[in-house]
Parts: structure tokens; sequence; C-alpha cells
């Protein structure tokens, strides 16, 4: 044969991975190939492949005869809107896409390649985990990946989807990669499957129940998203990279913006009249930033506080609020481990930081309190305080007790602070600390419950605003709602060249 048509006919044989029937199984799942998801997601003839012709080496349990070009994982990079990625999509049809030294050898390869040039990772997988038939070598090779997972983190994003099953050690780079998607009923995630479970625990359950989509987005917090099929999926990634630069050196792309009239009367009228009236915060959200810009991340996952990224004036930033329509907004474990996890993502990526501040406290309990609050509510205070990008804060209404400390405030670093009128800054709410403070002549008095309404009233009174921690220089300005789009353009734009120097050490030792 003609050599050239020989290397068409190697490439042609390798493009179908497992053959046509195996193609044909993956489609009636509802699942594309591993070449389709690349060609949807990548700009339209962006794709080089790299290691096309890779096979694996195993000779045990008749291995030899199951050799596919390839080994199971398309890798390469390609563009998404015109900005350069690294790819790895894990082919079903081969194997199981289970993951085999070789099948390793070639997602390194990418990663080491991603990390050298400076650009984002995306990992596609689909793979029954690690290939059975090589026993300890398949194990080494997910070593390997997740060793250079690590060496990436905060250097270049890495982004994970899960397109498929999931399962043993290979949900650990996911898990190590900055944000995990996942595909409602097609994919899942578990460290065990169902049946060992059944061994083990004697439950029964079923993948989706113990690993899909729905359970790691609200349950676990394992997933940051979900959807509702693949393509939706695909279209999400190029959506959440365009809000992240392509390494930590580097900035997000600004987007087209022209000035316009950026007051919001809407905002003056969100915080309702009695000041323990849930209100809902996304809805304040949008009326801050463009129109359409606002990314959540977490939507299911500790609601209370509310995390996620948008444009303001073009820029991208990162947004972490509490949200009083759940839970009136309380700081509990969830939420602190939420948020703090998004803050380093955006310190470690050049986003800066915008905190919406309604906060009643951190949620008591023997629950909160046996489970580690104390460990836990300290990952948002670290993370905040260790982040070096331009960090703004906004009171809206509630910043009581430490979480005032916590939710951005001056002391921990914060550039600039402000609040609306409605804000009321103290150590906790009027009620409670009427109690406390005037135990005895509350006790005292014939009419206990009027003495108690009329020292929450001096409490409020005194406290239950911003001035006090405006005359310390607390809050940097208090602002009418509607002007704080304008003030937010202005501020950002002007923070735009912070350097912040930070002590020299190796690492620091965030609570974990
Ligand atoms: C080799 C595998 C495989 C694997 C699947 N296949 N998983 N081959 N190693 N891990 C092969 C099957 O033999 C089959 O080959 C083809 O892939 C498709 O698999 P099916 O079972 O027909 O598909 P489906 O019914 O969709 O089920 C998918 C599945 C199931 C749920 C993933 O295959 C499964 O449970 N696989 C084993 C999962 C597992 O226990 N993996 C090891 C985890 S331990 P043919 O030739 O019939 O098409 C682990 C340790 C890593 O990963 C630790 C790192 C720290």
């Amino acid at each position: 044969m003609n050599k050239f048509d020989l290397l068409k006919q190697k490439q042609q044989e390798a493009l179908l991975g497992g053959g046509v029937k195996r193609i044909e199984t993956q489609h009636k799942k509802g699942k594309l190939t591993a070449r389709e998801r690349i060609q949807l997601l990548l700009d339209e003839g962006s794709f080089e492949e790299v290691g096309l012709f890779v096979t694996h080496r195993s000779k045990d349990f008749g291995m030899e005869q199951e050799l596919y070009l390839g080994d199971g994982v398309v890798t390469g990079y390609g563009k998404i809107n015109n900005r350069l990625v690294y790819i790895f999509s894990q082919d079903f049809t081969v194997l199981g896409g289970s993951l085999s030294e070789t099948h390793a050898e070639k997602i390194c390869k990418i990663l080491d390649m991603a990390l050298q040039n400076g650009a984002p990772v995306i990992g596609l997988n689909d793979s029954g985990g690690a290939r059975i038939q090589e026993g300890v070598a398949s194990l080494g090779g997910y070593a390997d990946i997740f060793h250079r997972n690590v060496q990436s983190s905060g250097v270049i994003p890495q982004l994970s989807a899960i397109m498929g099953p999931c399962a043993g050690g290979a949900v650990y780079s996911p898990a190590i990669t900055d944000f995990i998607s996942m595909v409602e009923h097609t994919s899942y995630m578990f460290v065990t499957g169902p049946s060992v479970v059944k061994t083990v625990t004697h439950e029964n359950i079923s993948s989706e129940e113990l690993g899909g989509a729905a359970v790691h987005a609200s349950k676990s917090g394992v997933t940051h998203f979900t959807h509702s099929n693949e393509v939706e999926c695909l279209n999400h990634l190029k959506r959440l990279l365009s809000y992240i630069p392509q390494n930590c050196e580097e900035d997000a792309p600004v987007y087209p913006y022209e000035a316009a009239d950026e007051t919001r009367a809407k905002l003056n009228s969100i915080i309702p009249e009695n000041p323990n009236q849930p209100y809902d915060m996304k809805e304040l959200i949008e009326e801050l930033v463009d129109a359409d810009s606002f990314l959540e991340v977490h939507q299911h996952y500790a609601e209370n506080i509310i995390v996620g990224f948008a444009r303001i004036g073009g820029r991208s930033i990162g947004i972490v609020a509490n949200q009083p329509a759940s839970m009136a907004g309380v700081l509990d474990i969830n939420a602190s481990k939420k948020a703090a996890r998004f803050v380093r993502f955006c310190d470690a990526f050049n986003v800066p930081l915008l905190v919406l501040v309604d906060v009643p406290g951190f949620l008591p309990g023997t629950d909160q309190e046996w489970n580690g609050i104390i460990t836990n509510g300290a990952k948002l205070l670290y993370a905040l305080s260790e982040a070096t990008v331009p960090k703004i804060t906004v009171i809206t209404r509630k910043a009581y007790g430490g979480a005032y400390d916590v939710m951005n405030s001056k002391h921990i670093g914060a550039d600039l602070n402000y609040a609306w009128p409605t804000a009321e800054i103290a150590v906790m709410g009027a009620k409670g600390a009427a109690e406390i403070i005037f135990k005895n002549e509350i006790a005292a008095a014939d009419d206990k419950d009027a003495k108690w309404k009329e020292k929450e009233l001096e409490y409020t009174e005194k406290f239950a605003n911003p001035y006090g921690a405006a005359a310390r220089g607390f809050i940097d300005e208090i602002i009418v709602p509607e002007v704080t789009r304008v003030k937010l353009i202005k501020a950002f734009k002007m923070l735009e060249n912070k350097v912040a120097v930070r002590p020299k050490r190796k690492h620091g030792n965030i609570p974990m």
C-alpha cells in the first residue's frame, strides 16, 4: 500500500475509536462521542490532535488482541473564542474509556504542555476508571495525573466536565481541578459504586442516587454546575472561560462596554421596611452587574450564600453575597466552605471581588459546633483576608457580630467598604442585645415587655445604622442604593493596578 494511503487508513481507523457498534451504543445512551464533544466545544477547525496512534503495552488477559489507536482518550489543543485551550476527552467506546498507563501518559503530556504554555486545560471525563487488566500501572497513571493537577493548581485554570461514569480514583483528578460540571442523568461520580456500597453498608442505592448530578449539586457540593444535556454543558464551559484569564499572570478578557446612565432606581426599593423580612439578593445582583452577565457557581449548594462571576463595566468580577432569602443569609459550615473556595479561585486568577453583606451572624447549635463551624467558618475569614485582588464590600442591611469581620471588612484588607443607609452594623440584633445588657433593668420593671421594647429601641437607635462604623473609617462611604453601580464601576477601575505585597513564605496554612 502507498505510504500516504497507509497513513490515511490508520487515521480513519483511529477516528472510529471502539468501532461503529459501540458508537451507536454511546448515542443510544444519549451521550456524544469523545470527538463529537471536542467538535462542539472548540472553535471550528481549531482542534489539533496529539497522540492519535498511541496504543497500550499490556499483554495480560489477552489485551494484546484489544488494541485501539489512541487508547481511549482523544488529546490535543485548540481554541475557544479564539483563546488557546488544551483538552483531553475520554472515549468510552474504547474499553469503557478506562485509564491505562498509556492513556494516562497522553493526559499527562497535555497537562504538561498546558502548564508550560500557560493556558487552561479542559478534561471531558467518561471512563470506567482504572483499566482493570493493567493493575498498578493504571493506578500509577492516575497518580501521575493527580500530581500534575496539583502542580498546575492556581497557575492555569483547570475545568472538568463529567459526561459519563467517573468512579474510583477517577474522581480525584476532577476534585482537584477548579470547576466541575455534570450532565444530569448520564453522569455520576463516586469513590465506590452501588455494588460495593451494598456489600459494605447493606444500603441499596442506584448510581443516580449515590452520585448523580443532582446529589452532587445540592448535597455534597462536589459539582459546581449541572446541565440537562451535553450540549448545554459544553456551551457552559465556553461561557465560564470568558470570565477567566489564561493563567495566573494574566487578567480576564475585558468585554466592550459603553458607559450609559448607570443609576439603578430599582435598588432603592429592594430592602424591605421590616428588617427581618427576606428579599432576594440575586435581584440586587442583577441590578448591579452588566446585563445578563451573572453566572452563578454552586447554585444549589449552601443557598444561604451566593457566589458567581459577573461583569461590571465590561470587567470580570467574582461576587460573594449573603442570601437573606435562604436561612436569613446566616453563615454556616457549607456556606463558608463554598465561598472560601470561590474566593481562592478568584484571588489566584486575578478576578476582583465584590462582597455583598446582609448577614445575621454564624448559625448557632450543636450540629454546627460539633461539625466544626469554628474551623470551617475560619476558612472564609482566611480566604478573604489572604486575597490580594481588589476587594470591595457593600453592606446592604445586617452585618452582625463575627460575620461583620468575616464578610470582607476593612480590617481584613478590603479596599473600599460602602454601606447603604439601611445598614445595621452591630455585635448582634437589637432584641438579643437588649436582653443581655439590660437584663436586670428588664427584670426589675413592672411591665417587662414594655421595658424590653424600650431598650431594644435604644440599642437600635444607637447601633442599627452605619454611622458609627463610618465615623471610625470602617465604612468609606454611605451611599444611596441607586448609585451603587456607578460607584462600583469607578472603584474597580481605580483599583485595577493594585499591587499588594505578601510576606515571604512557602504557603499559608488555611484551616482545612
Ligand atoms: C477495563 C472496562 C472498565 C475498566 C468498563 N470496561 N470499565 N475495561 N477496565 N475499568 C469495559 C467493559 O468491559 C466493556 O467492554 C466496556 O468497557 C463498556 O462497559 P459496560 O460495562 O458494557 O458499560 P456500562 O453498562 O455503561 O457500564 C459502565 C460502568 C461499568 C458503570 C463504568 O463498566 C463498570 O462498573 N466498570 C468498572 C468500574 C470500576 O470498578 N472501575 C475501577 C475503579 S477503581 P466491552 O468490550 O464489552 O465493550 C479505580 C482505582 C483508581 O479506578 C485509583 C486511583 C487512585
